[in-house]
């Protein structure tokens, strides 16, 4: 009995050594200590044991017992202090981490601004969906299949009759059929043009579509509009300047530039030394489109303008390549906190 015992406990030190995690040890202490465990066996085993020697016996199994239970315990000690509770890994010297504090795109804070300012003329805003049909981007705003116009903008298709929308025109067809006069409402959002992609542009850009239409509405208001717009936004010193221009959902149509805010219309690299920045297309809205929404073009005359939000932004912050804005370069994105 007493060579059992000493076994026993060799064993129970050898095997203390290999027990690496909580999983072993737990079979460690089915093992020794559980009630069915070796040690337990040992006390079933007093019956066999000659009563006189049964007092010594069984202090060595005690002994044997309470060395086993220390090693057990000292094992779980060591075993939590490393896979433990969090506060007990607290390492009060590592260095201190770094919160982000977000912050919002560049193209954000100028659609932000540039709402700001229509939503103060009292325009409302509209959105409507990047994947159009060919009815809503070209037919209703009055390009007719085959017309040369069409190849001005570089179209994404995705099927026969579905396309990324090129311009954020289509969301005026949009919102007219869906509203009667008056409708005066802005449109941002993204658009997209199989262009060559460079510093200077992009598959995937921003539009902001302007759109009124009411009884009476002239040309004179359309200017007085979006003059008002460019000084709120570029400043009040500016000069501008219309210049004919073709659209197939304007006529009369126009673009307007305003002096390079850069170098002030002296000429500098921005404005390739003209002086000039062009900032937005508008016109007349034509006769034939509100022939497709049926609204009565004997009734009802409007004014249509857009621009790109993304050259609008660059130009602000002095961004000279316009990937960039596509990227979400961390290092890039901190700078506009
Ligand atoms: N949709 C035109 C473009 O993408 C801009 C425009 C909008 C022109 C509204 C006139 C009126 O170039």
């Amino acid at each position: 009995m007493t060579d059992r015992i000493h076994e026993i406990e060799n064993s129970a030190r050898a095997e203390m050594e290999k027990v690496k995690d909580m999983p072993g040890l737990e079979n460690y202490r089915i093992k020794f200590l559980a009630r069915n465990g070796l040690i337990g066996e040992l006390y079933d085993q007093m019956k066999t044991v000659p009563a006189e020697q049964r007092p010594s016996i069984g202090k060595e199994i005690n002994e044997l017992r309470s060395l086993v239970q220390s090693f057990f315990n000292h094992k779980k000690s060591d075993l939590e202090h490393v896979s433990g509770p969090k506060a007990e890994q607290l390492d009060l010297t590592l260095p201190g981490r770094q919160r982000w504090i977000g912050s919002k795109h560049p193209l954000t804070h100028t659609l932000e601004e540039i709402k700001r300012i229509f939503v103060g003329m009292g325009f409302s805003i509209a959105e409507g969906p990047e994947i159009e049909d060919d009815y809503h981007n070209f037919e209703a705003l009055n390009f007719p299949p085959d017309h040369p116009a069409r190849d001005m903008q570089d179209t994404f298709f995705i099927s026969d009759k579905v396309l990324l929308r090129t311009h954020t025109s289509p969301v005026q067809i949009r919102v007219m059929e869906k509203q009667q006069p008056p409708v005066r409402a802005i449109m941002p959002g993204r658009v997209y043009r199989n262009e060559a992609i460079s510093a200077r542009s992009y598959c995937l850009f921003h539009q902001v579509e302007g759109l009124y239409v009411d009884k009476g509405v002239t040309l004179a208001e359309l200017k007085g509009t979006v003059v008002s717009f460019a000084q709120q936004f570029y400043g009040s010193n500016i000069k501008y300047r219309f210049r004919p221009s073709y659209f197939p959902f304007t006529e009369p149509s126009a673009e307007m530039d305003i002096t390079c805010f850069i170098c002030g219309g002296k000429g500098c690299k921005v404005c390739k030394q003209t002086g000039w920045l062009e900032i937005l297309g508008c016109g007349m809205v034509d006769p034939n489109v509100f022939n497709f929404v049926r609204y009565d073009p004997e009734v009802y005359t409007g004014y249509a303008f857009g621009m790109g939000i993304d050259r609008i932004a660059m130009l602000r912050y002095g961004i000279d390549d316009i990937r960039i804005l596509f990227e979400n370069d961390i290092r890039f994105l901190q700078q506009f906190r």
